[in-house]
């Protein structure tokens, strides 16, 4: 059992935030199969939390859940983010708070949020302090390798000393977006660096890889990788596949999506899935244009439902 703060974290592998795809449809259905370690919402703005956009309160809407939930924050002030935080703490049933130092997204780094901070060590660094003075859930920071260059050991140590309560490390820089292999091999350097909890992320598509991983850091993160095989959790943990298959999880999926989007947005939020559920996989070239030619959501979960798994893989 791996402790994040006061937090009990059972499993160590956990899907790593993606905007539009960790939404509250993905994160029931995680919660519902188990054997991740916790969740972690899309990228949620603080000037969206603190104008109380519509937007933004939907995509931190909560249910019933047993894993630890964490809500991810983007801004660039401690300020503002200890004031979003103290929200979160204060107003919602959330577990722990995560801040975005990774995003690569111009108009996020313009703003001095994302993966602007790992050019300013000592501005992430008084993010955590503050945090940590100010709020009692636990608090993790998501960064990258650096920003143009490599200077992760660097950020990684300030943020242990200020007490961030985990670190995950996805092992590219923010010059190289999602483009080439991720950088493993610093994995050891910044184990080595921090004494709390390192969380490794990057390319990892099967539960052999990720055990491998977990021989280096405490936790492994999946992304993409979680959203073409939803079972990659189960089969990290060694569970007996049981009855949730892929099958079982696209349909439940899709069922979630019906339960929170309204009609207009539930084609949309399927045919985005479906583009992570293929890709990287052979002989689905057929489904994957019926999927993407679908004109209704009950059209795209037909497809999707009547799809032969042993034909892709
Ligand atoms: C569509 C998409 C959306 C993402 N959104 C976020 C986000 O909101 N917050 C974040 O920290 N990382 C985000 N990421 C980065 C992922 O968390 C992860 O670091 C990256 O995809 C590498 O891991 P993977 O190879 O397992 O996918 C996003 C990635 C993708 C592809």
């Amino acid at each position: 059992m791996m402790k994040i703060g006061n937090l009990e974290i059972k499993y160590r592998a956990m899907p790593a935030p993606m905007a539009s795809f960790t939404d509250i449809a993905y994160r029931k259905l995680m919660d519902e199969m188990g054997y991740t370690g916790f969740l972690v919402t899309e990228m949620i703005s603080v000037e969206g939390l603190w104008r109380k956009q519509m937007r933004t309160m939907d995509m931190i809407k909560l249910f019933d859940f047993k894993t630890p939930q964490f809500v991810q924050l983007f801004g660039s002030e401690p300020g503002p983010l200890v004031e979003a935080a103290k929200y979160i703490e204060n107003e919602t049933g959330y577990s722990g708070i995560d801040i975005n130092m990774g995003c690569p997204v111009p108009k996020v780094v313009r703003r001095g949020s994302g993966a602007a901070l790992l050019k300013d060590p000592a501005r992430a660094a008084a993010i955590v302090r503050d945090l940590k003075k100010n709020i009692s859930l636990p608090v993790t920071v998501k960064i990258r390798l650096g920003f143009n260059e490599v200077n992760v050991i660097e950020i990684a140590r300030i943020l242990d000393q200020e007490g961030a309560d985990a670190i995950s490390v996805h092992f590219r820089l923010k010059s190289d977006g999602y483009k080439g292999q991720a950088r493993w091999e610093y994995a050891p350097l910044v184990r080595e660096q921090v004494k709390t909890v390192l969380i490794g992320n990057g390319d990892i598509l099967t539960a052999a890889s990720a055990k491998e991983k977990l021989d280096i850091v405490d936790a492994v993160m999946i992304g993409r990788g979680a959203i073409r095989n939803p079972l990659i959790f189960a089969e990290i943990a060694g569970a007996p596949a049981g009855d949730m298959d892929l099958k079982w999880s696209i349909n439940r999926l899709l069922e979630l999506i019906r339960e929170y989007y309204p009609p207009r947005l539930q084609l949309s939020r399927a045919k985005a899935f479906a583009r992570f559920l293929f890709s990287g996989r052979i002989g689905c070239k057929k489904i994957r244009s019926s999927v993407h030619a679908a004109t209704t959501f009950e059209e795209a979960k037909r497809h999707l439902l009547e799809m032969n798994l042993d034909e892709i893989r």
